[in-house]
């Protein structure tokens, strides 16, 4: 393939077509997971810009526990230097980085068996975009579809150079440690993409540490079911709204967001989530919380309308969430241990990165 169509391929990661082909591969895959855990390297991230909500719990949070008690390698990244790809400053980060360990542990992220870590204290990953970038085109960094979106997002400021280059700094986290698997929604199919492009070609361009195995194994996507919790008020979920029920939130707060959400003039409550968005959200909600089915818990509500829905999602949300909650508020108490947990995973982190640096000079010849 040549560099000028890349950009293209990029694009094409989230057409219909690869879409579909990415679905297949993904069932594929998560039948491999179960037969042989061992083989699988699993890496995910967040960006620590605000707190973690529960459309992150359903949505990516318990698939990560899921894969870590199948077995699988895991590891999870709360990318910082993400946070200033958008914006001026970093906001208070050390809380948020802080408060996101405390809830991948209430989750059930293990770290005896994962790996929790950050990128600012990972310098031999950071240290791998400069490789990284001689083997992509400003053209092709200039048609990432997810990059296009992010930067018209900000309403008109200008693309900064991290903006442009921080699918580059994503490959460097999936391929410092060698992952095989990144779980993503579609929006981060292009990023993907972009990691086996820059893997394939430094093979190409720089060669081997060793000659059978090239440095970085191509990653695949774990493409996760399109799981769109609403914000209380059937919009997107966004903090800037106040429509999110965040993971750390107390009973109360959750209560009062749920009695606030939007429903709609029709009394008797029906499962419809074309035409009815915002009731089916809540139902959706109910449904996840309680290991129901979102159609039979509309039928047992039936004539009781939006009061008794909403009773009904409070007690559901706030019940499902209640051990994890203390567990969340037990663990930000002894702020001594996550510091050692973040810690522990960023020094396990800084081994791998070494080593996968060393490779990468040896096989540049830049070891001296
Ligand atoms: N870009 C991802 C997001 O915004 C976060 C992220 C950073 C990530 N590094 C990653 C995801 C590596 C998967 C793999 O959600």
């Amino acid at each position: 393939m040549s560099e000028d169509n890349v950009g293209d391929n990029l694009a094409a990661a989230t057409s219909e077509a690869s879409l579909a082909a990415s679905q297949r591969r993904s069932l594929k895959i998560e039948a491999d997971l179960v037969a042989h855990p061992e083989r699988w390297r699993v890496l995910t991230g967040d960006r620590p810009t605000g707190e973690l909500h529960i459309g992150h719990y359903f949505g990516s949070l318990a698939n990560r526990v899921r894969l870590q008690n199948l077995g699988v390698e895991t590891w999870v990244l709360s990318a910082d230097y993400q946070v200033i790809t958008d914006r001026d400053g970093v906001g208070p980060i050390r809380e948020r980085v802080y408060s996101a360990v405390a809830n991948y542990l209430a989750c059930g992220i293990d770290p005896e068996r994962a790996v929790i870590f950050t990128h600012s204290a990972i310098p031999a990953l950071n240290q791998l975009l400069l490789p990284f970038l001689s083997l992509v085109t400003d053209a092709e960094l200039k048609r990432n579809p997810t990059v296009k979106a992010e930067h018209e997002a900000t309403g008109g400021r200008p693309m900064s150079g991290l903006l442009l280059t921080y699918p580059v700094h994503q490959a460097a986290d999936i391929l410092f440690c060698k992952a095989h698997l990144v779980p993503v929604g579609k929006d981060q199919l292009p990023h993907l993409e972009q990691a086996r492009v820059i893997a394939r070609r430094f093979d190409e361009r720089y060669g081997r540490s060793t000659p059978d195995t090239p440095v970085f194994p191509q990653p695949e996507a774990l493409l996760s079911e399109a799981m769109n919790i609403l914000g209380t008020d059937g919009t997107k979920m966004s903090k800037s709204k106040g429509n999110t029920i965040e993971i750390g939130m107390d009973a109360d707060a959750t209560a009062r967001l749920i009695k606030k959400a939007v429903t709609d003039s029709d009394r008797h409550i029906s499962y419809d989530p074309a035409r009815r968005p915002e009731v089916s959200n809540l139902l959706l909600l109910a449904a996840l919380t309680t290991g129901g089915d979102p159609e039979a818990i509309a039928e047992g509500i039936g004539d009781g309308g939006g009061g008794a829905l909403k009773a009904y999602v409070t007690e559901a949300v706030n019940t499902f969430f209640a051990p994890i909650r203390a567990r969340r508020a037990e663990l930000l108490a002894d702020p001594g241990y996550l510091e050692q947990v973040l810690a522990a995973g960023n020094a396990k982190a800084n081994v791998v990165a070494e080593a996968t640096l060393d490779e990468v000079r040896t096989a540049m010849r830049m070891k001296y």
